[in-house]
């Protein structure tokens, strides 16, 4: 068996145990009209996938858990006229093959099968909410479960979200994940080192944001794992900017935000650098105080410390900073304890990384403790700040936005920095775009 395969197998096997006993049906994403009759890129939905392996769309898993526990794929039926138009399908008789399902069946006979591996189930696991059809189809499917009482069949006792036991399944990243997370960031550290070499003033965000595409589809990423944000100057205040559309001027500075997917795995890099290759003063204090939060909170990604360590060793070494450079006054208990800071760092230093680029897992348990950090996750540390003009703020920190964003992996240790390649020390930044 193929080793991507095997992972595949390995991680149902681990989902059947978990559910112990019953029935999980776990669609792939619909997908979706961009307009007219094109449609938005085809991208699978994240946890069929994590269990499935497999790419395209109208498919379902379905996992029978217990004494006669089974993993039966349902996909597209093969069909050599639609083939010619729309590319290669598998079809159920080479799917089962390739990515070793126990079974495999055509959508055709979804309904008239999911009947009979309904019936007499003690549970089933299915995400309501979520997609309407869906909700519907298992609903009628249901119905007319119950319609045979009288021949015996019960129908499932409760329906449990399968997504508590992916999720948990998805957080810790096996050696195979963190590979290709490891091959995701560098393939966006490279293109972030280079867009610091190809920046010059006057040139529009959105040729940058094209670098970027470049730089990811010519390493072999399939996409952007979201939209690049390329937001010079003032625009870097705004946190979701993604316009992209303003020319870059001589004495700002350009906050990029991009990340690339890669077999499904994300990575989500932030660096700002001066569109002219040089830190201004004010700029140079502001850096350096955003990448010391970066450090110190990367300092406290290691299993056994909390969720909120890094966050909150960002938190100190920012209002502190904002207190030194009298964008905030008072003591530092008093910044952090009245969230005057907030003005400046209005959001968490991180988060989940992985088949989604704000990834599944929970971040407190049922006790609203915060979760402890163990090996195999991994998660962003992304720090920041963002200065609007105000009365109470000096004049030379106004419109300056900035983040500083690596992918930590979670090792038995410490931790390891995925994105480690790009560049970010003031001093390796202004040698770098020196460069061609
Ligand atoms: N790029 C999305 C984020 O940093 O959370
Ligand atoms: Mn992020
Ligand atoms: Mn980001």
């Amino acid at each position: 068996m193929k080793s991507a395969q095997a992972e595949f197998k390995s991680r149902r096997q681990k989902m059947l145990s978990a559910m112990g006993d019953g029935i999980a049906i776990i669609p792939t994403a619909a997908e979706v009209v961009r307009n007219g009759d094109s449609h938005y890129p085809f991208r699978f939905d994240s946890s069929f996938y994590y269990l499935s392996g497999f790419k395209e769309p109208e498919a379902v898993l379905v996992l029978l858990a217990g004494k006669a526990a089974k993993s039966i794929l349902f996909c597209r039926e093969k069909d050599p006229e639609r083939e010619i138009w729309d590319g290669f399908r598998y079809g159920p008789a080479a799917a089962c093959e390739e990515f070793c399902f126990d079974e495999a069946y055509s959508m055709d006979e979804l309904d008239a099968k999911l009947l009979s591996l309904l019936a007499n189930q003690p549970k089933l696991y299915f995400s309501l909410g979520h997609n309407a059809a869906w909700d519907a189809r298992l609903t009628t499917c249901l119905k007319q479960l119950g319609t045979q009482a009288r021949a015996g069949v019960h129908v499932p006792d409760a329906v449990c979200d399968p997504r508590k036991l992916i999720d948990e399944l998805r957080l810790y990243k096996s050696p195979f994940e963190q590979g290709l997370m490891r091959r995701s960031a560098n393939i966006a550290a490279t293109a972030h080192n280079r867009a610091m070499q190809l920046v010059k003033p006057g040139m529009m965000e959105y040729q940058l944001e094209a670098a970027f595409l470049q730089k990811f589809y010519q390493q072999g990423a399939q996409a952007p794992a979201y939209t690049s944000i390329v937001a010079g100057g003032a625009n870097a205040c705004t946190l979701h900017y993604n316009a992209n559309n303003a020319p870059l001027r001589d004495g700002d500075l350009l906050l990029i935000d991009a990340g690339c997917e890669l077999d499904g795995y994300a990575s989500d890099i932030s660096r700002t650098f001066p569109v002219n290759g040089k830190f201004s003063g004010p700029q140079k204090d502001l850096y350096e105080l955003v990448l010391a939060a970066q450090l110190a909170a990367i300092q406290q990604v290691a299993p056994g410390q909390h969720w909120d360590a890094p966050h909150q060793t960002a938190l100190a070494v920012l209002a502190q900073g904002f207190i030194d450079l009298k964008l905030c006054q008072g003591s530092l208990q008093s910044v952090l304890d009245s969230g005057d800071y907030r003005r400046f760092y209005m959001h968490r230093t991180g988060h989940w990384l992985g088949l989604d680029v704000h990834d599944v897992g929970e971040y407190k348990d049922r006790d609203q403790q915060w979760r402890g950090l163990e090996a195999g996750m991994t998660l962003t540390v992304e720090p920041g700040c963002y200065i609007r003009p105000a009365a109470n703020v000096p004049e030379h920190f106004w419109h300056t936005g900035i983040r500083i964003e690596d992918d930590v992996l979670v090792t038995a240790n410490g931790c390891e920095v995925l994105t480690a390649k790009a560049i970010k020390s003031v001093a390796d930044i202004e040698a770098l775009m020196q460069t061609s």
